[in-house]
């Protein structure tokens, strides 16, 4: 696996999707591969140390080729004051990393603003789900055989962090695991029920999953069901 070159092209009903292999160490990104990114994007890069240069660079590519894959072709991505990509009018998209892998979504954003997350499904880690789930959410989980537990909590995990991210152009502030409620169904969707514990909204939260060689990529698609709550920064619809 060569580092920064894509790993694979994905469609799916949220948006087009390009994953891009980046290194699992901290070593600087070459200058080479540096030198590819629009100016702004190296400037920023640069001011970047070790494991956060490599994510920042191969999400900047993924999410470049995804916008590429709409037809769009994005100056800088720089990042916005709360973290999200700034992305040409008209288009959203998102990114997530993981150790080895750095994963961009993009989409016309007329249906909405998009949130994705990857996550490894790994060994159980079962004690995360008093803080990511609701007391509702946990005694469902509770009803479930012990072997599928894991998968139920990390796909809950996965679409709030997900819904997270969609949801922040619009309420750009920190909204916590206790302010979603997400209940997936078997066939790579969910029924999202959000309690802002700020009032906002309301909106139309569409989340899906799928695996993907052993992980979850999880997407949220977020709009408001009224025109009157509309996006502060990123790809207005
Ligand atoms: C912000 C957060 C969601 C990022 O997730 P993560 O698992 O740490 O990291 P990921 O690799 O999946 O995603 C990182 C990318 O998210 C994007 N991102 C960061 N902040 C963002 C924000 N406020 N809004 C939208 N996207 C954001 C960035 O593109 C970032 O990559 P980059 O810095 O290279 O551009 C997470 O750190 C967090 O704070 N979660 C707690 C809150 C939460 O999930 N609540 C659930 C509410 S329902």
């Amino acid at each position: 696996m060569i580092p920064f070159t894509v790993a694979f092209h994905h469609a799916t009903a949220h948006g087009v999707v390009t994953a891009v292999h980046i290194p699992d160490s901290p070593d600087p990104v070459p200058e080479g591969i540096l030198g590819r990114l629009p100016r702004e994007e190296q400037d920023f890069a640069r001011e970047s140390r070790g494991y956060r240069q490599v994510q920042f660079v191969g999400g900047r590519i993924a999410l470049r080729l995804a916008c590429e894959q709409l037809g769009a072709k994005p100056g800088a991505l720089l990042p916005n004051d709360r973290g999200a990509a700034i992305l040409p009018a008209g288009i959203t998209g998102s990114i997530s990393h993981k150790s080895t892998l750095a994963i961009a979504m993009a989409a016309r954003a007329h249906q909405g603003i998009l949130g994705i997350d990857l996550e490894d499904h790994g060994p159980p880690r079962l004690g995360i789900a008093r803080k990511v789930l609701t007391p509702n959410e946990l005694a469902l989980i509770e009803q479930i055989p012990e072997q599928r537990r894991w998968i139920a909590v990390l796909l809950r995990f996965s679409m709030k962090e997900a819904i997270y991210k969609a949801l922040d152009p619009y309420v750009r502030r920190y909204v916590g695991f206790h302010e979603a409620e997400v209940e997936p169904d078997l066939h790579g969707a969910a029924q999202v029920r959000l309690h802002l514990a700020q009032g906002e909204g309301p909106f139309i939260v569409d989340a899906r999953y799928e695996w993907l060689f052993g992980r979850v990529l999880t997407s949220a698609r977020i709009r408001p069901s009224t025109h009157d709550t509309l996006p502060q920064s990123t790809g207005t619809p």
